[in-house]
């Protein structure tokens, strides 16, 4: 699995915390983490509240620029969250356990599945809205001016 400029949203925000994701779940799957002395579960919480907040800076993308298929977006979101808590729960009953293989397969569906599709389509909307509005090199400036 390889992170590909095919991933990219076109929105600076968005695009910087998928690449984080990414390489957050690249060293859950090559196990980098043990040779920094950090536990699975340490970098499994990190890694849920990370997404949690990109979820919601996504959201705020949504709410702002009033977009269409917010409902469905969110679904989407839920969905995912509920596939990495179910990978969470399963740490902790067994911390011993190699997720590498099931968070790879998470990891490779959302990128094909939601980022290509779905986060794609929020960004152009998005940005077609900070157009609209008279701001063109606003992509993300409300959140990352917000923080
Ligand atoms: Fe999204
Ligand atoms: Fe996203």
């Amino acid at each position: 699995m390889e992170w590909s400029p095919k991933y990219l949203t076109g929105n600076a925000l968005v695009d910087s915390e998928h690449e984080q994701i990414f390489a957050m779940v690249t060293d859950v799957i090559g196990q980098k983490f043990k040779e920094r002395g950090e536990k699975i579960e340490t970098v499994i919480n990190f890694f849920v509240s990370y997404t949690l907040q990109h979820f919601s800076h996504e959201l705020k993308l949504m709410e702002d620029s009033g977009y269409p298929e917010i409902q469905e977006h969110k679904r989407q979101h839920a969905e995912y969250m509920e596939k990495v808590n179910a990978l969470k729960a399963k740490i902790e009953t067994d911390p011993n356990r190699d997720i590498s293989v099931e968070v790879g397969d998470v990891i490779a569906d959302w990128l094909e599945n939601h980022v290509l599709c779905s986060d794609k389509k929020m960004a152009l909307h998005y940005r077609d809205w900070m157009k609209e509005v008279g701001n063109e090199d606003g992509f993300g400036a409300t959140i990352l001016m917000g923080l």
